[in-house]
This record gives C-alpha cells, structure tokens and sequence, in this order.
C-alpha cells in the first residue's frame, strides 16, 4: 500500500460523517454507533487517515472465544482439550468506496493481525463474519479457512499470519 494513509485508533477529531463504504449497515455503524460500543468497552476502532485528514477505512476489534469443537478437527487437534479456545474477532472492515482496489483493505486486515500478534493477551487466532459471498472471498484471498461448514465464518492463525506480515 502507498504510505498515504496513516492508520490510528479513533478519536473525537475523526470526521466519520462522509464515510460511504458503499454498505449502509457499514456506514451506519460506522457514522452512528461506533463511539457508543468504543465507549463501553465492546469494540475498539481503528481508522486510516489520508493526508487531508479523511477517513478512508476502519476496522474494529473486540475479544473473542471459539467453542474448541467448531474448529476443524485438524485445528483442534493441535490444541489443548478446553472447552473454547481465545481469539480476536474483526468485528467491521470497509473501505471509502474512493479508496477501494488500492491496497487498503489488505493494509487494514495487516494492521489488525499486527496489534493481535503483538498484544501481551494471548489469541490463537482472528476471526470474522463476513457480511456476503465477496468478502468471504477476501478473507479466504488472504488465507482465512471457513468453520467447518459456515462458509461465511472464517479464521486465520495468528501463528500462521506471521510469515504473511514479513513478507
Ligand atoms: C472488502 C474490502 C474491505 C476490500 O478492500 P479493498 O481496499 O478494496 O481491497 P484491497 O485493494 O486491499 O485488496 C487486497 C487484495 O484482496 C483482493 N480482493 C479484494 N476484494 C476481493 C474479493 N471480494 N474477493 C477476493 N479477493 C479480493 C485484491 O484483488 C487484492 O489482491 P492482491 O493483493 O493479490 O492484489 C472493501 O471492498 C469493502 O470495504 N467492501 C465493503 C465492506 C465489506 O464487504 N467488508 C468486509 C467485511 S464484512
């Protein structure tokens, strides 16, 4: 991604108010509900910033847990025997209908597995719903596996999302 956009957490000075990611439940989110979950603690949000100070795209995280038996057995099998295993949920992702195709969507799943990666709070991965069959597709472009038979929940390893951030 071109180093145009810086990307933070969010703040009052954000103006979120033209924010269209082309998904009005997105945009809703984003322009009417955010500060009020960042607020109690439900969601954190993070915003990428142009150099005009726009908002050009944000994603949420929140603490998560996985019942061990929706892995895939495979996964399962390399994990301890407890009930539910931590993870990461995404809850949001979207991108200014203006800044789609350049990277930034890839930039922002990047920044999100970097801040899971490197919180002292272990996860064994990040996980999404994705809202339809096209970002199902991005998240599986970028090495995400469905739940067992939930095309449209996905997780990836963090263990497996290291290589992926050095290269
Ligand atoms: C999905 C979304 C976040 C992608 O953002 P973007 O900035 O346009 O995507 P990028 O330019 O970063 O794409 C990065 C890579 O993903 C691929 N990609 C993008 N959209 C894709 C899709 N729907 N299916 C498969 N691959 C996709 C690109 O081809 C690119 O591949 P490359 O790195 O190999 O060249 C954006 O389209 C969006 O905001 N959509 C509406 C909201 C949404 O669907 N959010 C998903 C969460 S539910």
């Amino acid at each position: 991604m071109a180093a145009r956009f810086d990307i933070e957490k969010l703040s009052a000075k954000h103006d979120r108010s033209h924010f269209d990611c082309g998904s009005e439940p997105l945009n809703r989110y984003f322009t009417q509900q955010v500060t009020q979950d960042v607020r109690r603690r439900v969601a954190a949000c993070f915003v990428a910033i142009t150099s005009a100070g726009a908002v050009a795209g944000y994603y949420t995280l929140a603490s998560a847990s996985v019942p061990l038996v929706d892995l895939p057995p495979g996964t399962a099998r390399t994990l301890p025997r407890y009930p539910s295993v931590p993870t990461v949920r995404m809850g949001r992702l979207a991108v200014d209908r203006q800044f789609k195709g350049q990277g930034l969507g890839a930039a922002l799943l990047a920044d999100a597995l970097t801040r899971a990666l490197s919180s002292d709070i272990a996860a064994f991965a990040l996980i999404v719903d994705a809202k339809d069959g096209a970002a199902a597709a991005f998240y599986r472009h970028h090495g995400f596996i469905a739940f067992g038979d939930k095309p449209r929940a996905l997780f990836l390893p963090l263990a497996t999302a290291k290589p992926l951030l050095r290269a």
